[in-house]
């Protein structure tokens, strides 16, 4: 589709005239618009914006343009109340899409934009020894998806879990080991058990406020670096990502580093001493802080009263770091909205330090989950763990598959894909500012607009493609309106690619999901594929099949969802 906007607005350009080239051509780019119909035409262009300079009403503009203009893949201009519909030609989908798709295959819709730039992702970064909770789903897969999407644009990306692996709670967990812990129990029971201690530690302390002060002592002991305290944190440490892999492997996620905030420990002095040395520290109550007044914010809190750093100064360190490691072009921060106010100061500091860099770091804000309808119980009381939320919905789909599809192999990977999917794509149809509620049955509805819904589609690709025959030579003609649809669906693919990456919003792609499915869905009911008579009629829907298959493959993997050939 992109080469049919240029075409487009080339054109149209030169028709309006040669001084206003350039502007008209951008013009032209930016405010052609898909109509809500196709009675109006595969794309439209408001004339109002030409009034002015062609001094003539957008109806005698629309008009006068529809008449004049030649572009090519276009077969048909029509102007329509100062709109100019253009429809898309049978040929240019035949013989230049449809081949390109084919010859491109699943990276179809990638590019180079971001050849030879760097950009840093981090995201997920649960605080070790707390719950991995369901909280902790959008900066898992909006990060890995955004991840997914700058890389297949070309950029050269780094994932970053930065754990929270330093802080009092440390202090807790030891004395709570110490008093109660067993190495063997803790072993068994992995992440659970530890935050069973957290939990225990959190209780007994109510009682008892001497524990408190135990723990800022066996925290400060960690932060001396004391062996044996140093061998516990390094064990807690292990077993949660243990614990955090397993949950990665069932969305495919990898990292490429996990350093976490401890690794900051000893980078932080030297950007406390830069940013007093630029007379920006002040003293307030005991605490050192940046003032922000000025920039309607309040302080950036860098040290506590008792000297210790803070989640801010252990930011800043951080990205001092990674900009001397990986020299990015960009940082991107996945969290939650809660944290805004956190990233919009820490980023001013950088900024007032003199780091030209402070330009490029960008946080990514997300709303919130709530859970309606079936409550999942969890261990921990209130909270509910992305592991027993993604349990629950491998569980229910398994159930469907024992029923529905008794003999397929590899339930059990499949019963994980569909039921992980389900989650993730529901999360990811909205736009991720949205705060939402979740609900399993909606989410895992086989009908709806919904993960299952789509993966099952990839899947009826996938068989219909094992039955083909081979279709090399064959000539490619479109005869029906349900065959040229759908590839105008998969023309606009990578324009849909660069958005969701610009405006850091995977939504896209999970609502062009819904839209090739439903294209293809159109498709597959009204013409039949393999068992179609004519040959070239056959080989024709087979290659969409096969186009489509590798784009809904692709936009799949793209909003971290894995694509069961069978379901
Ligand atoms: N560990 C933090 C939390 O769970 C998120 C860390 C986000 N990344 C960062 N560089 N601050 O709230």
């Amino acid at each position: 589709m992109q080469n049919l906007k240029a075409n487009i607005a080339k054109q149209l350009a030169e028709t309006i005239g040669a001084d206003s080239f350039e502007s008209t051509y951008t013009d032209v780019l930016t405010s052609l618009e898909y109509p809500p119909d196709s009675s109006m035409g595969d794309l439209a262009l408001p004339c109002f914006k030409f009034a002015k300079l062609l001094r003539k009403s957008p109806v005698m503009i629309a008009e006068e343009l529809a008449s004049k203009l030649r572009i090519n893949g276009i077969e048909k201009i029509e102007a329509v109340k100062g709109y100019l519909n253009f429809f898309i030609s049978n040929d240019y989908l035949a013989k230049e899409l449809l081949p390109e798709i084919l010859e491109k295959k699943d990276m179809y819709g990638s590019s180079d934009e971001g050849k030879g730039k760097t950009v840093v992702l981090d995201y997920s970064s649960p605080n070790v020894a707390k719950p991995f909770h369901i909280g902790h789903l959008g900066t898992t897969v909006i990060g890995h998806s955004l991840k997914l999407l700058h890389t297949f644009c070309g950029y050269n990306c780094v994932g970053i879990n930065h754990l929270g692996d330093w802080g009092t709670q440390f202090g807790k967990l030891i004395t709570a080991f110490n008093l109660w812990g067993n190495k063997d129990e803790i072993e068994k029971g992995g992440i659970d058990a530890l935050v069973a201690l957290y939990v225990k530690f959190h209780e007994e302390a109510e009682k008892d406020s001497s524990l408190n002060d135990k723990a800022r002592e066996e925290f400060h002991k960690l932060e001396l670096g004391d062996e044996k305290n140093t061998a516990l944190w390094k064990w807690f440490i292990d077993i949660s990502i243990a614990e955090y892999k397993k949950t990665y492997a069932q969305l495919g996620i990898e990292f490429d580093s996990y350093k976490g905030e401890a690794f900051y420990s000893d980078k932080m002095m030297p950007e406390v001493e830069k940013i007093r040395a630029k007379g920006l520290l002040k003293i307030d109550d005991g605490a050192s802080i940046v003032d922000l007044s000025d920039y309607n914010m309040p302080p950036c809190l860098i040290l506590k009263r008792d000297g210790s750093t803070l989640y801010p100064t252990r930011d800043i360190a951080a990205a001092v770091y990674r900009k001397a490691t990986y020299d990015f072009d960009k940082v991107i921060y996945v969290t939650s909205a809660g944290q805004s106010l956190h990233f919009a100061q820490w980023f001013k500091v950088v900024e007032l330090m003199g780091y030209d860099w402070a330009k490029d770091l960008v946080h990514v804000p997300y709303g919130t989950v709530s859970i309606g309808g079936a409550k999942l119980a969890t261990r921990t009381g209130n909270v509910i763990l992305l592991r027993d939320l993604f349990a629950s919905a491998i569980d229910k789909v398994r159930e469907i598959i024992d029923e529905k599809s008794p003999d397929l192999e590899n339930k059990d990977e499949t019963a994980e894909a569909v039921g992980v999917g389900a989650i993730v794509f529901y999360y990811l149809l909205n736009t991720i500012i949205k705060d939402i509620n979740f609900s399993m049955e909606d989410a895992l509805s086989f009908e709806g607009n919904t993960g299952p819904y789509a993966q099952y589609t990839y899947a009826r690709t996938c068989s219909l493609l094992a039955k083909a025959e081979n279709t090399d030579g064959s000539e490619i003609k479109i005869t029906a309106p349900e065959e040229a649809a759908m590839l105008k669906v998969l023309a606009r693919f990578p324009e849909t690619v660069l958005r969701a990456t610009h405006e850091y919003e995977p939504s896209y792609i999970t609502r062009y999901i819904l839209d090739i499915c439903t294209g293809f869905n159109r498709f597959y009911h009204s013409c039949p594929i393999n068992s179609a008579e004519d040959e070239s009629v056959r080989a024709s829907r087979i290659k969409i099949t096969e186009a489509t298959n590798y784009v809904l493959g692709r936009a799949l993997g793209l909003i971290c969802l894995k694509t069961p050939r069978k379901i």
